[in-house]
């Protein structure tokens, strides 16, 4: 059994007065590590799906460092559109972890290794595309080689990626915030690890989702930030603020996976 803890897109600022939409950034990912940490049972990891930060900056870095280290757990990070990898590097401390492409490339790719690592094939991958491309994702053919040969097909896997693979039945999210070659990564993943698959775990949406495809668990989770809308029909994303605090537990069994959602009041407890 593993116990884990999924959140994404903390947006923090270079210091604590970012607010976006007048929510306050840092104070609400400050919420978001207490609601954790009053959990009544400690995680075996946590992971991050990505946007840390608001705007790559090693101040803002140095914030997110500052209060995601009181986190219970150590924590996973996967880079996402508001990220640099050679600043995350710097300034977050990763747990145990094999790398799966060479530092050089700038991508955040690797398998969760440790204790943990030997119950479940864990990986996280980097969609960063140059943002000029805009706010879509893909992934580089030497990350899904190096991912789809590290898949033993004997152990449960599951992928932490910022951005979701597959369409979620909105337009404009559909056509601008995908990864671009999801849908066949997705099949190519199906085929190596067969019924070991256990799901493909995102942010990027502020938006929590859950949704099957081919039978394929896809679970995202929202933001502490703020919430987008998603609507079927919309033509761009509006922000919803001062909404709850996200996060998601997820657990692993030998024979299931198991999504619980949490939307704490904030400010936390009032
Ligand atoms: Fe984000």
């Amino acid at each position: 059994m593993l116990e884990i803890i999924h959140v994404s897109d903390t947006h923090f600022g270079p210091d604590r007065s970012l607010t976006i939409r007048a929510a306050n950034a840092c104070q609400r990912a400050e919420a978001l590590v207490a609601g954790i940490r009053a959990l009544p049972f400690v995680p075996d990891f946590i992971v991050h799906t990505g946007d840390v930060v608001n705007d790559p900056d090693p101040a803002a870095y140095a914030l997110a460092a500052e209060v995601l280290a009181n986190l219970p757990a150590p924590v996973y990070y996967a880079a996402g559109n508001h990220d640099e990898v050679p600043m995350m590097r710097d300034a977050l401390a990763f747990g145990p972890l094999e790398p799966l492409v060479a530092e050089s490339e700038d991508r955040l790719c690797y398998r969760i290794a440790g204790a943990t690592g030997e119950k479940v094939e864990f990986f996280v991958m980097d969609g960063r595309v140059p943002p000029v491309e805009g706010p879509h994702g893909h992934l580089s053919d030497s990350q899904i080689a190096a991912v789809l040969d590290r898949i033993t097909g004997t152990k449960p896997v599951a992928i932490f990626v910022h951005y979701p693979l597959t369409p979620i039945g909105s337009k404009w999210i559909d056509e601008h915030l995908l990864v671009t070659n999801g849908p066949e990564f997705q099949k190519a993943l199906a085929a190596k690890a067969g019924g070991q698959l256990r799901g493909i775990f995102s942010g990027h949406l502020h938006r929590a989702i859950t949704l099957f495809r081919d039978g394929i668990l896809n679970s995202g989770v929202s933001s502490p930030a703020c919430e987008f809308t998603s609507g079927p029909d919309d033509t761009s994303c509006e922000y919803i603020a001062g909404g709850p605090i996200p996060f998601n537990h997820l657990t692993f069994t030998a024979s299931a996976t198991m999504v619980k959602a949490y939307t704490l009041p904030f400010p936390a407890g009032s």
